[in-house]
């Protein structure tokens, strides 16, 4: 583990357990693992996190605010397991104004990119970094107040694996809040492209092909898995999110991503002609969604709150 204020970079204690099984299709999921190898992907999956967390600020507010309620005070050390582009490692730093979080990922592009942030924030000084598998234990974590596990746990090979670890870096009495959603979010109203109506829900439809085979933990039944760890589930909140117009800004380009992956990620997988009303959307063309203004943004999102039990036997 290493501040984001030194130079250097933390470096794994256990090997990378990315094999080649655990690589995923780039068009399934707004939030997936990553292909090393290939920088330019890294960049947008870095940019859907970015965006995702522009357009839904007020949610991530929302939630971190629930967290602290049930963390009550003195909130001191924060692990941020998956962390990506570190949307949730600032918001928390923002929300417990005296703790450090430690950011945990298996991207060391991640990683580097979320210190960069931290850095150009003035924030260095209160993020360490890790580099790991989730799935192999937290060494060196302990006496956390709180872990923070946004739209990873899905990716992890073994998630009960991964929550007997977070389980023994909490204190006794500490907080493990799993936040996860259903995929990247929807943007077109029925109709977008005259003659196919239905066109989103039919590629999603298809694309829940992908998940099943890629993402086989995306839907699990967390607070199952979090009782089998050992924890106290708290809280668990299901929320049906819809942004309408006046949009965020961004939401075009977001969608344009979004929807450009699917489009990649269903390639030999839909009906050419869906293939190509979805190429309307995104050419720069009259359609282009970064032009329209009858996007609707949806995305249903779930909250899950575990607590440690306090007997440091239990
Ligand atoms: C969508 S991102 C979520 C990022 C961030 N938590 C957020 O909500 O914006 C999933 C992150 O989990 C990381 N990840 C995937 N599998 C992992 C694993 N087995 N162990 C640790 N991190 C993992 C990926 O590198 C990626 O940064």
């Amino acid at each position: 583990m290493t501040s984001a204020a030194s130079p250097s970079h933390s470096h794994a204690p256990t090997p990378h357990h990315h094999g080649p099984g655990h690589h995923h299709d780039h068009g399934s999921d707004h939030d997936h693992g990553h292909d090393h190898a290939d920088t330019g992907q890294d960049d947008v999956l870095a940019e859907v996190l970015d965006l995702d967390a522009a357009v839904f600020a007020p949610y991530l507010t929302a939630l971190t605010g629930r967290i602290a309620e049930l963390a009550g005070d003195g909130v001191t050390q924060v692990v941020d397991l998956g962390a990506g582009t570190g949307a949730g490692t600032f918001a928390l730093l923002e929300r417990f104004p005296r703790a450090r979080v430690t950011a945990v990922d298996s991207s060391p592009a991640m990683l580097a990119r979320l210190v960069e942030a931290a850095r150009a924030k003035g924030l260095g000084d209160r993020v360490d970094t890790l580099e790991t598998d989730a799935g192999a234990g937290l060494a060196g974590l302990g006496d956390a107040d709180l872990v923070w596990a946004s739209a990873s746990l899905h990716h992890v090979d073994d998630p009960a694996a991964a929550l007997t670890g977070v389980r023994a870096a909490l204190r006794p009495g500490g907080l493990l809040a799993v936040a996860e959603l259903d995929g990247m979010p929807r943007f077109l109203p029925d109709d977008a492209v005259a003659g196919r109506p239905g066109l989103e829900a039919r590629c999603r439809e298809a694309l829940e092909g992908l998940h099943a085979e890629q993402l086989p933990h995306l839907g699990a039944d967390w607070g199952a898995l979090l009782a089998a760890a050992g924890l106290t589930v708290e809280e668990e909140r299901t929320e049906r999110l819809e942004l309408r117009e006046p949009l965020p800004a961004r939401v075009g380009q977001y969608a344009h991503i979004v929807l450009g992956r699917i489009h990649a990620a269903l390639d030999g997988r839909a009906d050419p002609a869906d293939l190509a009303a979805l190429s309307t959307l995104l050419d720069g063309g009259p359609a282009d969604v970064r032009h329209r203004d009858d996007l609707v943004v949806r995305s249903t999102r779930q909250l899950w709150v575990a607590r440690r039990p306090a007997d440091p036997t239990a």
